[in-house]
């Protein structure tokens, strides 16, 4: 075992985590290099050009109902007795190596890389992996999950995760990444998809686990894709291997996702770039825009497989980086890739039904500066359970309109003076509008074509002036009240290196390490409207810090956070986040937080739990009875690998750690956080 460095990781994530997930890509530029401004300077200036007053905007903006209506009743009201689902007491942060819960709670690990998913697959054994087992077995560094419950009970469910990345360095012992073997790589072809498997849990317990079943099913880099959508056929999307563009195999960098109405999975390809060698020789725009950069690839797969060497297959790039679409219900079913929705670092889709039954899906794209989409369908949502439905209604996320979002702050640009110190009207608030990008075969786009907007939407958005965000992780709409809550992760780019973009009302802090999570509230609530009303709910980082904002409430009470990602809400409405700091909140663990919405405790964020070091806490679902998380990467701090492991999660002994799911439940059969 080495030392765990505890307090010095100021600087972010572990190196192994950063090249591994991301492709380094916080050490290269950030390929946004387009020149558009920020429109609420703009506008704020034309205003007070105008008026004479910028304030005066203010007056016109509706906050959201709920931030209003807590502003009035929060001083006398703090303190009182916590509203549903969230009577439990805060865990203190910490750097323990274990799953840290609240008291009187009690977890289970619901499953572990290399788990079998099939009878007859053999036991995970660290030291004898091979790419037939992985292929039958849970695969690596899950994100996203959902459960999609097959009893009123929530007994017995499918589960679905995403296998983002995989860590070499921490599946191998005495692994040379300057020389990969092929069962190496082929194993990572493996661990790299999604996993599909029923769990059940016995009625006395929240602890899930999985078994055997007709809807078990690995998604690796071998699976067949249906392309679909307006790009489907496209010559950018054409390859040696499939001269149709229509059929692509595999799926990868799964990041987040969602479950759509109709009880399908959507699921993010973000950081596609760094799978791609040889770039450089290309000397393509198109390519640098996406960050796809340079010549070898960390892990060499180019040796092995064409389809990874540019030089060889210039469009296999062009494939990845959709939003995907699996039925987890028909095992038998091909899982589809949308053009539709754009391509670029999608970190997830969540899909809300609007009055007249069309459907609006939110995408965030996950780097520095970059934006966030919304696609409106032009076909209507079928209801019922039948699989005529399911085929219907995932059609349609492949006909409608692509639009991207344009924030204009309220406050005076001279207030956001980017230390995060509130404006004069007291919010980091605004409006915003939907600017449309193309839909089916008309593009809105000067000078581009519609499939080059889909193909290269990063492109198309810089063109139409889309506003610049801090790295759009997960958005997801309220179930109740629609509202679009999006964790704007971190930039610690913004306003500090030459040439990019300083704070905006909507970004208002430079060199932003702890992020921010951002309300959208559609004009009139309608989930169509292309005009909308925004404010920062939380501005993250240590409570005692004074440039954060905790949605108005006494700073004093809540917990710390840092680098919002995944969020979700229980059955009360409530918002939970899990977070992925690496090491920015002073080198505590990451956790998974939950903060009413609504009424006097509006704001009063609490730490559930902690996951081990080096992890990540991914994926949550947060059902009636039993919370799950995926724990991403446990282990991966700087100097550590599968030599020198400074995690022993979950297996403890000398186990290397293993990316896993847990479960974690109240005891006594209670509701979480059941009040009484
Ligand atoms: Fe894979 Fe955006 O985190
Ligand atoms: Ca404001
Ligand atoms: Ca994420």
């Amino acid at each position: 075992m080495i030392p765990l460095p505890l307090v010095n990781h100021r600087i972010g994530r572990a190196a192994v985590t950063c090249e591994y997930r991301c492709g380094d890509a916080c050490f290269h530029d950030v390929p946004n290099t387009s020149g558009n401004p920020y429109f609420g300077d703009l506008l704020s200036r034309r205003t007070a050009l105008k008026a004479g007053a910028v304030v005066a905007a203010t007056a016109a903006v509706a906050l959201p109902a709920t931030a209003t209506a807590t502003a009035a009743a929060q001083p006398e009201a703090q303190g009182h007795r916590p509203p549903r689902g969230l009577d439990f007491t805060p865990v203190e942060v910490n750097t323990k190596d274990e799953v840290v819960i609240p008291e009187g709670y009690e977890q289970g690990i619901v499953i572990r890389w290399g788990d079998p998913l099939f009878p007859g697959v053999p036991e995970f054994d660290f030291d004898h992996q091979t790419a037939a087992k992985q292929e039958k077995q849970f695969g690596f560094n899950c994100d996203f999950a959902a459960i999609l419950p097959l009893d009123p009970l929530e007994l017995t469910g499918i589960m679905v995760t995403n296998h983002e990345y995989t860590s070499e360095p921490h599946m191998f012992r005495g692994y040379d990444p300057n020389n990969p073997t092929e069962e190496q790589v082929k194993i990572a072809w493996a661990a790299h998809g999604l996993s599909v498997f029923m769990i059940k849990r016995s009625f006395f317990s929240g602890h899930y686990r999985p078994g055997f079943s007709r809807y078990n099913r690995r998604i690796t880099l071998h699976t067949p894709f249906e392309v679909r959508g307006p790009a489907a056929g496209s010559d950018l999307l054409k390859t040696s291997a499939d001269p149709t563009g229509r059929r692509v195999l595999g799926t990868i960098n799964n990041c987040s996702g969602g479950v759509t109405p109709w009880g399908t999975i959507l699921s993010g390809e973000e950081n596609f770039n760094q799978y791609f060698a040889n770039a450089a020789g290309r000397n393509d725009p198109r390519l640098s825009r996406y960050g796809v950069t340079g010549t070898a690839t960390t892990r060499k797969w180019e040796r092995f497989d064409k389809r990874w060497d540019l030089a060889q297959e210039p469009n296999e790039v062009n494939r990845f980086g959709w939003v995907i679409e699996l039925d987890p219900h028909d095992p038998d079913s091909t899982p589809v890739k949308h053009t539709a929705l754009g391509r670029f670092k999608h970190e997830t889709a969540n899909v809300r039904i609007a009055e007249d039954g069309r459907v609006v899906a939110y995408s965030g794209d996950d780097e520095r500066f970059e934006y966030i989409y919304k696609f409106i369908s032009n076909g209507k949502v079928k209801h019922g359970n039948s699989k005529a439905a399911r085929r219907h209604n995932m059609t349609l996320l492949d006909d409608g309109t692509l639009y991207v979002a344009r924030f204009t702050g309220d406050s005076p640009p001279a207030e956001i003076d980017g230390t995060g110190k509130l404006p004069a009207d007291g919010r980091f608030d605004g409006t915003g509008e939907w600017i449309p990008l193309a839909a089916g075969d008309r593009s809105f786009v000067p000078g581009m074509t519609a499939e080059e907007v889909y193909v290269f939407t990063r492109i198309a958005a810089d063109k139409v002036g889309a506003t610049k965000m801090d790295r759009p992780e997960d958005i997801q709409c309220h179930p109740r009240t629609g509202t679009v809550y999006c964790a704007l992760t971190n930039n610690v780019e913004r306003g500090v290196t030459a040439g990019k973009e300083g704070p905006t009302e909507p970004n208002p802090r430079v060199n932003n390490r702890h992020g921010q999570v951002l309300e959208l509230v559609e004009r009139g609530s309608d989930a169509l409207a292309l005009r909308f009303d925004w404010d920062l709910f939380l501005v993250c980082g240590f409570p005692d810090d004074p440039n954060t904002y905790f949605g108005g409430y006494d700073k004093s009470q809540v917990s710390p956070i840092s680098s919002p990602d995944n969020v979700a809400f229980d059955r009360h409405g409530n918002l939970w986040i899990s977070t992925d700091a690496d090491g920015k909140l002073d080198g505590l663990n990451d956790g998974l937080y939950a903060v009413p919405l609504e009424g006097p405790e509006r704001g009063h964020l609490k730490l559930f739990l902690t996951v081990p070091r080096g992890a990540e806490t991914c994926g949550p679902v947060i059902g009636e009875r039993v919370v799950t998380v995926c724990v991403q990467h446990p282990g991966e701090v700087d100097g550590a690998n599968a030599d020198k492991p400074v995690s022993n999660w979950p297996d403890r002994g000398t186990a290397r750690p293993r990316p896993s799911v847990v479960a974690v439940w109240r005891k006594g059969r209670r509701q979480l956080g059941e009040i009484g």
